[in-house]
This record gives structure tokens, C-alpha cells and sequence, in this order.
């Protein structure tokens, strides 16, 4: 974007795809706005040269259009941080679209409804594709959260219309080939989270660049089960044991999985709950968060490091009750005097809700796709863009 002369943006319609799945309850109602926050330079400086800017998210995962998924609350915190004047369509497809972005005026915006309502969004169909290209006279890809992902917004929208690099993504970019590219050695990764199946064979492949990876949270469980361990009611995702189970025998050594746990006897605040080591899960309990012989163990490996990547939460940190090693070990992270970079959208809130930003030498925007790029993988939403000459 900053290599396209800032004259011809006026009038231009500017199909921007950004990543606007900031963290929400079960209701849809946002509870972290990072990702909104990073994109708002880009869409202020197109509104500013008069560009009519139709901006594209997926928001969750939804099946079949559930309410909570809708970018609604996505255009109400555009609205609260910002003075643009914000359109939310009724859709991400079809005519009503079309008109819409027919009417819309110079240095307005026009927001689609969740990409992913249209199952021609994550299927990567061409025909979607050519709808949404058909919306724009240039991409600006912006969604360094989902550039890992071959979507049709992501992969191939950008083949079809010229296409660039916005600023968060130029910066993305940037940032991270300096400090994950030859990252300096130590390297410890600490991960956690719940998109175990999206994240687990990247973490098998980091094995070789990484001194230690310390695992919590919900990633935690499907390793655990893998060793034979009774695992309660906690979360795994179906046949994830089996792929940490191959991992595990590969290099397991390097992975350091929790020692001792909380649980709790139910998945809300104030629940009765317990720390007990590994082998003591009752078999009706749920694990919570990580105990604190754990976190001395991933302290251990925090302060020997020279590089520091974090994604994801050790914990349920929704429910504060649970998010004690969560938080603890993001500090020792922010404290340390290594590179920290934090990944993902769940692991920026808690830097934020802590105040940590500025402790951290980046804080990422995108998780699975940070994680990629640590691994040296071609990330299909940056390959697809024109090479910078
Ligand atoms: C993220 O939250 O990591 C990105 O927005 C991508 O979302 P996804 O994992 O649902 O594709």
C-alpha cells in the first residue's frame, strides 16, 4: 500500500480483507479489540485519500449463520474507535451487496458480514472468489492472522485484482522475519490455547529450531492423554492424542508438559477446584489451568532463553478464577531480557489486560499463522502477493 501513489486511491474502491476476530464470549460481544485496533492506520489512511473501502473479516468459526457470529459488534468498536462512516452489509454475498457497494461513497466503508457465512469462504470456490474480487478495483490484504489459511478472501481474491500488502501485514512481515527468522538461540516456545489440531503438527515440526517447548492449557491435554494419563473431563480434540502421541516419540524431550494442574468441578467462576499433580485428575474434574510446580518449570526456561515466542493461554483465562498461571508466566516472559514476541489474538489480551505491551518486542497479531511462519513455512495470503521489487 505505501508504494501505491496515495493520488489514485480517491474514488478507488479498495477491497481490504482484513483480521477482525478479536476474542468474544458466547454471545458474540467482543472482549478484546486488538485486532480491530492494528488494522485502523490502514482504513484511516484510505478513507483519508477518499478511497470507498469495502472491508472483509471472518469472525469464529460459524455452521450455519449463528447470530453471535455476525461482525455487528465488530462495527460498533470500528465505530467507538474511530469517525468513519461504517456500513455493515446484511451479507457477504449477493445483490444487496453489490448495491451496497455501488452506493457507498468516497471515503466511506463499507463492512461485509462474517466472510465465512458463505461456505465458498473456507471451500476456497472460485465462483466466491470472483464475486469478491468483483467488489474491488485493488486487494489490500491486511489479515496476517489468517494468511496460513488457503481461503478465498486469503489465497485468491489477490490473483485476481492487483493486490498488496497493507501496512499491519507489511509490519507483520517485517517484524517477525527479523526476530523468528535465525532467531537467537535459545529458542523456547510456550504454547497453549485450544486450536490444538490447527497447531499440534506445527509444533512437532518446530522441534529441531527450538531448545524447549513448554505446553499448557488446552494443547496440554491431548499430549497428556497420548502418555496414558487419566485426563478427566478436560479438553481434547478428537484424535489429537494420536498425533501428539507420534510427536511425543519422535523428539518428546524437548516438550515440556505440565507436572501438576488445577482443576475444577465445573467451568465456571468460583467452582470448587484443586491443584493435583498429573496422575491425580479425577476422572470427573476438568484441568484448568497450570499448576504452580509447572510454572517454576517453564520459568526455568524462560529465563535461560534468548528468544521467547508465546501462543496461546496456559488456562481457561475467560474464567479469572483459572487464568493464575496464565498471567504469572506471561510476566516472566515480558520480564525476561529475551526477544518476547506473543502470537494470536487470546494471547494479546491477556498482554493488554496486564499492561505488558510495552515489555514485549512484538506482539503479533496472528497466532497459527505466527506460529507458521516460526516454522519457515510459505504462508498462501503473503506467496500469493506480488513480490516487492
Ligand atoms: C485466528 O484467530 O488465529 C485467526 O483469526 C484465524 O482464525 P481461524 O483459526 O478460525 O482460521
Amino acid at each position: 500500500l505505501i508504494d501505491f501513489p496515495v493520488y489514485q486511491l480517491e474514488g478507488k474502491r479498495v477491497f481490504v480483507r482484513a483480521d477482525l476476530n478479536d476474542p468474544a464470549d458466547s454471545e458474540g460481544n467482543l472482549t478484546g479489540d486488538m485486532r480491530i485496533r492494528a488494522v485502523l492506520p490502514t482504513i484511516g489512511y484510505l478513507v483519508n485519500a477518499r478511497a470507498k473501502v469495502i472491508l472483509a473479516s471472518h469472525f469464529g468459526r460459524p455452521k450455519n449463520r449463528e447470530k453471535e457470529f455476525s461482525l455487528r459488534g465488530v462495527k460498533k468498536r470500528l465505530e467507538e474507535l474511530s469517525s468513519f462512516r461504517i456500513h455493515l452489509a446484511p451479507d457477504c454475498q449477493g445483490e444487496d451487496v453489490v448495491k451496497l457497494s455501488k452506493e457507498l461513497k468516497n471515503g466511506e466503508v463499507l463492512l461485509l458480514e462474517n466472510l465465512r457465512f458463505c461456505p465458498g469462504e473456507t471451500k476456497n470456490d472460485p465462483e466466491y472468489a470472483r464475486f469478491l474480487a468483483s467488489l474491488g478495483d485493488i486487494y489490500v490484504a491486511e489479515a496476517f492472522g489468517a494468511c496460513h489459511r488457503e481461503h478465498a478472501s486469503i489465497s485468491s481474491v489477490p490473483k485476481l485484482i492487483p493486490s498488496m500488502a497493507g501496512f499491519l501485514l507489511a509490519k507483520e512481515i517485517n517484524t517477525l522475519n527479523k526476530l523468528l527468522h535465525n532467531p537467537e538461540q535459545p529458542l523456547v516456545v510456550v504454547a497453549g490455547g485450544k486450536k490444538v489440531s490447527d497447531k499440534i503438527k506445527v509444533i512437532g515440526n518446530l522441534i529441531d529450531k527450538v531448545d524447549s517447548i513448554c505446553v499448557g492449557g488446552g494443547m496440554s491435554f491431548a499430549f497428556l492423554k497420548a502418555k496414558g494419563y487419566e485426563i478427566g473431563r478436560s479438553y481434547v480434540e478428537d484424535n489429537m492424542d494420536a498425533v501428539a502421541k507420534e510427536i511425543l516419540g519422535n523428539n518428546g524431550k524437548k516438550i515440556l508438559l505440565p507436572v501438576d494442574v488445577m482443576v475444577a468441578k465445573e467451568l465456571r467462576p468460583a467452582s470448587e477446584s484443586k491443584v493435583v499433580n498429573v496422575d491425580e485428575i479425577p476422572p470427573d474434574w476438568y484441568g484448568v489451568d497450570i499448576g504452580p510446580k509447572t510454572i517454576e518449570m517453564f520459568k526455568a526456561q524462560i529465563s535461560k532463553a534468548k528468544t521467547i515466542f508465546w501462543n496461546g493461554p496456559l488456562g481457561i483465562v475467560e474464567i479469572p478464577d483459572f487464568s493464575y498461571g496464565t498471567r504469572i508466566v506471561g510476566l516472566y516472559i515480558a520480564l525476561s531480557s529475551a526477544i518476547t514476541v506473543s502470537g494470536g489474538g487470546d494471547t494479546a489480551e491477556v498482554v493488554r489486560m496486564m499492561n505488558l505491551d510495552q515489555h514485549f518486542t512484538h506482539v503479533s497479531t496472528g497466532g497459527g499463522a505466527a506460529l507458521k511462519f516460526l516454522e519457515g513455512a510459505d504462508l498462501p495470503g503473503i506467496s500469493v502477493l506480488p513480490e516487492r521489487s
